[in-house]
């Protein structure tokens, strides 16, 4: 089958978040399966343009209509991709190749992955790769379905395409003015995308294209309400019969404690007893808490945005560090407020908690693996991969029973058993503090208990290939229509 993924961003070459984990691992599992021609198309953006680690070569060149604009387009292909995945990049310095800075949040975004999306389609065509199925992404991919549609017909009769929406927060919306002066798409289709009098490309996205998926199956159900769906419950509830959850997997090559570059010592679901415990000592002297072997060690990676649930362990915090023998441990950057609260409680307890306000993805590793406890009560969570990092590591997460943390972590009960970690269901500080403590005790006071709990979760099947044949049953199901 020949597939086309399309997106805004992809690991290694360009990534903001758990999207780009997603088009690193789920194109490659795709092109495994035998058969299988899988073409990626990502924006060029400056940092890959200049990063010698990426050489292309110029394919071809053309030029991209939106509305009244002409704007060229280079086609340059990845010389060095090695899993036999196609990469193809979309030229354009006025839009991507010319700016610095972060991928998404300058002002002219819709038109630029307007461009983006138009360019995709125009690229096919210019290859000539006429794919069977097109899986697209989030907002900044969602007019590729009513493009589509709408010019693409000719070149591509028979091509279904799946829309999947990572996070329903984001949706593209534009003023009125867009339709006519960016997209001049014909008028019929200003009804797929007009929503409250303003353009919504994710609306127009769900309507026009022949199935939608989320991240997790449980995220699929939530989407139906406005608690979750951030105003397209609407949308999203007519569109039911076309709508599926996938749980996405992680990439189990680059997450493996056995070989992980950034570890001080490796292990695997035999020897994570020792393993653990030297990379454990050796975190806690690099971020400044004390040597402590039989202290549990919580740990968090994250964003330090709202929906994350990091309102519950402000809230909870003091009480916990005051209740029990325990340490904290948190890498993220994101909102000030939150910024500024782990910064003082680390100035509070600077025996207790640690707070590293920055990126780094060699220091992420080393928190999965050093870790005990993996806190994740995120308020609402479309999938998640860091809970399963955490798991493949052997660090037992407290979740929130919502979206994929519920599909990913069932429930176990207070001896560590019939699950893979703790989970809470409503969500408010008193329940998340209470699967905190039941964890803690598991550890405190049943080790062997808490060991075999790492033991299950280190060795569940948190691989793309289960999902990739999922995606692949959904695609013969459109092919099929
Ligand atoms: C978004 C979601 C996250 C999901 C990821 C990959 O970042 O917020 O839950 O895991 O996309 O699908």
């Amino acid at each position: 089958m020949k597939i086309a993924v399309l997106a805004s961003e992809g690991a290694p070459y360009a990534k903001s978040g758990g999207l780009g984990d997603v088009m690193e691992a789920l194109p490659a599992a795709l092109q495994r399966i035998e058969g299988n021609e899988v073409l990626l198309i990502l924006p060029f953006y400056k940092k890959i343009k200049e990063n010698p680690k990426y050489p292309t070569e110029l394919v071809s060149e053309i030029t991209v209509c939106l509305g009244w604009r002409k704007q060229y387009c280079g086609i340059h292909r990845l010389m060095n991709r090695e899993d036999g995945v196609q990469v193809l990049f979309v030229d354009n310095d006025y839009y991507f190749g010319g700016r610095s800075g972060p991928i998404y949040g300058d002002l002219d975004d819709s038109e630029r992955f307007a461009f983006f999306s138009k360019a995709c389609l125009e690229v096919m065509n210019e290859v000539g790769f006429v794919p069977d199925v097109i899986q697209c992404n989030d907002w900044q991919t969602a007019l590729v379905p009513v493009m589509l549609n709408a010019w693409f017909r000719e070149a591509f009769p028979h091509t279904k395409c799946m829309y999947t929406i990572h996070n329903v927060e984001y949706q593209g919306w534009a003023d009125v003015h867009f339709f006519d002066d960016v997209l001049a798409l014909p008028r019929e289709y200003y009804n797929v995308l007009e929503m409250k009098h303003a353009m919504n490309v994710m609306k127009g996205a769900i309507e026009s294209a022949d199935l939608v998926t989320t991240v997790s199956e449980s995220y699929a159900r939530e989407l139906m309400y406005p608690y979750y769906a951030h105003g397209l419950d609407g949308i999203l509830s007519n569109a039911a019969w076309k709508l599926t959850g996938i749980t996405n997997g992680i990439d189990t090559d680059v997450f493996n404690p056995a070989t992980d570059g950034a570890l001080p010592a490796h292990y695997d679901a035999d020897t994570f007893v020792e393993g653990k415990a030297k990379v454990k000592a050796a975190l806690q002297e690099e971020v400044g808490l004390p040597q402590q072997p039989d202290t549990p060690l919580m740990v968090m990676v994250t964003r330090l945005a709202g929906h994350k649930g990091l309102d519950l362990l402000c809230y909870s915090a003091r009480q916990l560090l005051l209740e029990e023998d325990c340490q904290l441990l948190i890498l993220g950057t994101g909102e000030k407020q939150f910024e500024g609260f782990f910064t003082q409680l680390q100035q509070e307890f600077p025996d207790r908690v640690a707070a590293k306000i920055t990126f780094d993805l060699g220091l992420a590793s080393r928190i999965y693996a050093g870790g005990d406890i993996y806190l994740m009560p995120s308020k609402s969570e479309p999938c998640g991969l860091s809970q399963m990092n955490a798991m493949r590591y052997g660090t037992v997460p407290v979740v929130h029973a919502t979206g994929g943390l519920r599909d990913t972590v069932p429930g176990c009960d207070e001896n560590g058993q019939g699950g893979l970690g703790f989970t809470f269901q409503s969500y408010n500080a008193d329940d998340f503090l209470d699967a905190v403590k039941r964890a803690i005790h598991l550890y405190r006071d049943n080790r062997e208990g808490f060991r075999a709990l790492q033991h299950t979760d280190m060795i569940q099947d948190f691989s793309w290939d289960k999902p990739a044949q999922r995606y692949m049953a959904l695609f013969d199901r459109m092919l099929n229509w």
